[in-house]
């Protein structure tokens, strides 16, 4: 795939994401928040920021700061950049978890530390946007999965717009009408964007992409996958922008709300067609375990659509809006990282370590960094738990969620370890692991001067 260049913090965004979602799921396994305690409930918002900052917005950060290059053609704008980037993010994670500790009175300081939390985060995303829009800006005009990443990455900003919103106003430092309506009104929005527009969005462009690549399929720029990315922004642009609108004007968003999602049905079913499509063209008939994994977290991604007609059908949606997020949240989204994290991981090691010396010396593939049989089960028995644990929250069923948990904890850990044997070149066979010329990578950083 020519000359690939390495982005250098990407693995300490990956290991930063994996530890915050094992402790998320540490923290379902032992009963905290959600649905021991209520949705709104501050336990609730510490673990689910946990999953979307820590675990899925780390992790799309470090493999947009990899894939961006790749999908434009042209280098990161900064390589050093991603380091204070990562600095904030986690500090900004951290004083938001203490500042929603603050609001059950779990922690009884005066510090502002919801503002400021909210604060932190917004310029460590502030310098992700600067470094990614440096680096798509010199590649213009877009190839097709860019753009829906320029769309994800608007919804960054929308998301983390409303999040300091919330927090100024919940932190007691703003009291401006408008900020206040936002704030009363304007959760679905924040969600929404974040879950819809910043993960799926920017994930289905990424994933064109990299289902084509891994599986050798052909990438032509079908009228299907055009059509999915306007409407896709349509969608976006009414339910984030329009509700934006009701709110500022004191009416209901709702109404606009479920019209955007029904709406959303045909974008995720075109979706769905190219990506079936992807799979049914591809050169590599044996499927890699990456890639079936990642049929996984598509059909959970088609099972949330299902859910929430299902659940508007019924006018069941708030009471079970919970179990949905759950399945979009670690069916789809977290499946689907799991599964490219599984490729990502020894395929960057390999570009690393053995780039340098590439038909020079023989090197092992990059298949020979991971035992594909030994991971399949831990992904089964994962999406397994997800499905089950889905099952259990409509259901009413705390304890098994619980139970549920446990396994996704235990799978995941145990997934954790694959990733870190694949970066230590643990299952490369000793003779052939380090030729010469190469050395071991370093399990945070990668090294300076690759491929
Ligand atoms: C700078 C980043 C962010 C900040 C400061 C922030 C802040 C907040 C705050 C203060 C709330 C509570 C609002 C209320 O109760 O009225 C909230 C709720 C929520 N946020 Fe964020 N957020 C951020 C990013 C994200 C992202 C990236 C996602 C998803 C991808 C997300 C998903 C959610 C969800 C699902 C809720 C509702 C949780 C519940 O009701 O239990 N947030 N956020």
């Amino acid at each position: 795939m020519g000359h690939v260049s390495l982005s250098r913090w990407t693995m300490s965004y990956f290991v930063a994401a994996v530890l915050a979602l094992l402790a998320a799921e540490g923290l379902m396994v032992s009963g905290y928040g959600f649905p021991a305690a209520p949705i709104e409930a501050p336990s609730t918002l510490v673990l689910v920021h946990l999953v979307t900052l820590g675990w899925m917005s780390l992790l799309l950060c470090g493999a947009l700061f990899q894939f961006v290059p790749v999908l434009v053609a042209k280098p990161l704008y900064s390589n050093w950049l991603p380091l204070p980037t990562l600095v904030s993010l986690v500090g900004g994670l951290a004083l938001l978890l203490c500042g929603f500790l603050q609001l059950d009175g779990t922690i009884t300081h005066e510090l502002p530390l919801l503002p400021a939390g909210g604060t932190l985060l917004g310029f460590g995303f502030v310098l992700t946007l600067y470094n990614l829009a440096r680096t798509i800006w010199t590649a213009r005009p877009l190839p097709l999965p860019a753009r829906f990443v320029v769309a994800g990455l608007a919804s960054l900003a929308a998301t983390f717009t409303l999040g300091i919103i919330f927090t100024f106003v919940l932190g007691g430092v703003a009291d401006a009408p408008p900020l206040v309506a936002l704030t009363t009104a304007g959760l679905p929005l924040h969600v929404i964007a974040g879950l819809g527009g910043w993960m799926t969005f920017t994930a289905i462009g990424v994933s064109y992409r990299l289902l084509a690549m891994f599986m050798l399929a052909p990438e032509d720029k079908r009228v299907t996958s055009v059509t999915a990315l306007w409407g896709g922004i349509a969608v976006l642009v009414l339910a984030v922008g329009g509700g934006t609108v009701a709110v500022l004007l004191g009416a209901d968003p709702a109404p606009i709300l479920v019209v955007a999602a029904i709406l959303a049905l045909p974008v995720l079913a075109l979706y769905g067609y190219d990506v079936a499509n992807l799979y049914r063209h591809r050169k590599r008939r044996k499927l890699e375990t990456n890639s079936r994994i990642a049929a996984l977290a598509l059909l959970s991604l088609g099972a949330s659509a299902l859910l929430l007609i299902g659940l508007l059908v019924v006018g069941e949606l708030a009471p079970h809006v919970g179990a949905l997020v759950f399945l979009v949240s670690f069916g789809w989204l977290t499946g689907l990282g799991l599964a490219k994290l599984y490729k990502i991981v020894p395929f960057v090691t390999w570009l690393e370590c053995y780039g340098p010396v590439m038909g020079r010396k023989p090197t092992p593939r990059v298949q020979d960094l991971v035992v594909e049989a030994r991971a399949g089960k831990w992904f089964y028995l994962y999406f397994a738990a997800v499905w089950l644990a889905t099952l259990a929250l409509l259901g009413g069923q705390a304890l098994l969620f619980r139970a549920l948990a446990a396994c996704m904890l235990v799978a995941t850990g145990a997934l954790a370890v694959e990733f870190i044997r694949a970066r230590r070149l643990a299952d490369v066979d000793a003779a052939t692991r380090l030729p010469e010329g190469t050395r071991r990578p370093r399990l945070l950083l990668a090294a300076k001067s690759p491929a």
